[in-house]
C-alpha cells in the first residue's frame, strides 16, 4: 500500500493545490459545492490557486456500476495535496458499504488517524441548552483508525464462528483468527476491538499538542473503563503516560458522564481524547450543542494526504430542499486551508463566517439556525464578507 500512501509532496507546487473531491451522497454535493467557492475566494489574497478532481463515488455510482471505491482511485488520490468529502450514504444502499467501502477505507489506507472535530459556539446561532455568557470551545481528538472501527468481526447462524483477523494499519499488522463456539447453539454476533500503544499514542501526543495550541495544561480522556476494563483501561493508562510526559495534566471522565456534564455545561470542556466510537458520537453531541449539525467542522489528518469533510452525513431527511446548512463544509474547508499552511486565508473563512452569522437577523440565517436561507445563499452571503 505505501505507494498508494505517498502523496506526492502535497501535490504543491508554487502555492498550486490539488484537492480530491469526493461530494458523495445526499446533501454532501449541495455544501461541498460551497465549500469549494469559499475555499478558491479565500485563498486568493495569499495567492494560491486550486486544481479540483471529482471523483463519483457514491450512492448512484454503487448503484450504476456495483464499483465502491476502486484501488485504481485511491492511488490517484493519494497523488493530490489534500482531500475534501461530503458525506457517504444513502438508504438506497445497505448501511456500511459506502460508509466502510469509502469514507473508513480512505481514513485507514491513508492512516488519517487524527479526526479533529472542533464545537464552537456561533455568533447569533441559538443552542439548545442555554450557555448562561458561557462559550462552548472544545475540540474533539478522535483516534481514527482502531477501536471499534477495526472491521474484525462476523455472524455466526449456528453457534461457531470462525473470523479472520488479519489487516494492516499504519505502524503494523494484525495476524490471526477468532475461533469461537457458544452453547447451546445459537446466532450471535461477534465484533473486535483493538486500541494499541501505537494508536494511543500517536493520537494522545496531538491531544497534547492541541492542548497546548490552545494555552490549555489538561487533557480530558474520555474511556468507559469500568465496563471495558482491557480496552479501555488500556487507553487510559497509556493516554496518561503520554500526557504527564509532556508536563499537562489529564483527567479521566467516563462517556456516559461526559453526555451528562456536556448538556448541563457544554462550555465546561476544552481538549477532549476520545478512542474511535466514543469520539463520533461525543462529536455528534457536541455539534447538537453548539446549535446544530451543520455547525461542526472535521479533519482527518495523518502523516500522508489528509481528509476534510463536516461531521455530518448525507441527511437524506433534507437532500434535495435546499436546508442543508453548509457552514460546517465551509469551516472544514477552512481546517483544510490551515492544513496545507494557509493560516491567513483559514482565518479569513472562519471570520466570514462569523460576520455572516452576526449581521444575519431572523431570516437571513440558514434553516437550521431557525432563519430561511438556502445553501446556495449562505454561501453567497459568506462568499460577500470575504
Ligand atoms: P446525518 O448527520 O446525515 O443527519 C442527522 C440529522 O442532522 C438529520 O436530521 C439531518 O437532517 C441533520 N443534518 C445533518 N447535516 C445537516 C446540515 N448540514 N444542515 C442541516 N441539517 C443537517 O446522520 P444520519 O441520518 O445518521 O446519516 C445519514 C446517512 O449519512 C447514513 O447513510 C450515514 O451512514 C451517513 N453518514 C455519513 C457520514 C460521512 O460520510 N462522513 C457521517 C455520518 C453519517
Ligand atoms: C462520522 C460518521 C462515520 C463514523 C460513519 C459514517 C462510518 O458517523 O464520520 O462521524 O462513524 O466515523
Ligand atoms: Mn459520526
Amino acid at each position: 500500500m505505501s505507494d498508494m500512501t505517498g502523496n506526492g509532496g502535497h501535490g504543491k507546487k508554487n502555492n498550486r493545490f490539488s484537492i480530491a473531491v469526493l461530494a458523495g451522497d445526499g446533501i454532501g454535493p449541495e455544501v461541498i459545492a460551497v465549500a469549494r467557492r469559499v475555499v478558491e475566494a479565500a485563498s486568493g489574497s495569499e495567492g494560491a490557486s486550486f486544481e479540483w478532481t471529482e471523483y463519483p463515488f457514491g450512492a448512484a455510482h454503487y448503484l450504476r456500476t456495483k464499483e465502491v471505491l476502486p484501488d485504481s482511485a485511491i492511488a490517484e488520490i493519494g497523488g493530490h495535496s489534500a482531500m475534501m468529502l461530503g458525506a457517504m450514504g444513502a438508504p438506497s444502499v445497505k448501511p456500511g458499504i459506502l460508509e466502510r467501502g469509502i469514507l473508513l477505507t480512505l481514513r485507514f489506507v491513508f492512516d488519517q488517524y487524527i479526526n479533529l472535530r472542533p464545537a464552537m459556539s456561533l455568533p447569533n446561532v441559538p443552542t439548545p441548552v442555554p450557555l448562561n455568557g458561557g462559550k462552548i470551545d472544545s475540540v474533539v481528538i478522535r483516534e481514527n483508525t482502531e477501536d471499534l472501527y477495526m472491521g474484525l468481526g462476523d455472524i455466526s447462524s449456528d453457534g461457531t464462528l470462525n473470523a479472520p483477523m488479519n489487516l494492516s494499519r499504519g505502524g503494523y499488522k494484525l495476524k490471526g483468527n477468532l475461533s469461537l463456539s457458544i452453547t447451546p447453539g445459537m446466532s450471535y454476533a461477534a465484533q473486535v476491538a483493538l486500541n494499541t500503544s501505537h494508536g494511543v499514542s500517536r493520537i494522545a501526543r496531538y491531544a497534547c499538542e492541541t492542548a497546548i495550541k490552545r494555552g490549555e495544561n489538561k487533557v480530558t480522556i474520555v474511556t468507559k473503563s469500568n465496563a471495558a476494563p482491557a480496552l479501555y483501561g488500556f487507553f487510559e493508562d497509556i493516554a496518561k503516560g503520554v500526557i504527564e510526559e509532556r508536563q499537562l495534566k489529564w483527567e479521566v471522565v467516563n462517556v456516559d458522564a461526559l453526555c451528562y456534564h456536556l448538556v448541563r455545561r457544554p462550555d465546561a470542556y476544552g481538549v477532549l481524547l476520545c478512542p474511535n466510537l466514543f469520539g463520533d458520537i461525543v462529536s455528534d453531541l457536541q455539534a447538537g450543542l453548539a446549535g446544530g449539525m451543520g455547525t461542526a467542522a472535521g479533519g482527518n489528518i495523518g502523516d500522508g494526504v489528509s481528509m476534510f469533510e463536516p461531521v455530518h452525513g448525507s441527511a437524506p431527511d433534507i437532500a434535495g430542499t435546499g436546508k442543508a446548512n453548509p457552514v460546517a463544509a465551509i469551516l472544514s474547508g477552512a481546517l483544510m486551508l490551515r492544513h496545507l499552511g494557509l493560516d491567513s486565508s483559514a482565518a479569513r473563512v472562519e471570520k466570514a463566517v462569523s460576520s455572516y452569522l452576526m449581521s444575519a437577523s431572523g431570516s437571513d440565517l440558514p434553516f437550521e439556525f431557525g432563519g430561511s436561507r438556502t445553501c446556495a445563499q449562505v454561501g453567497d452571503g459568506v462568499l460577500k464578507k470575504i
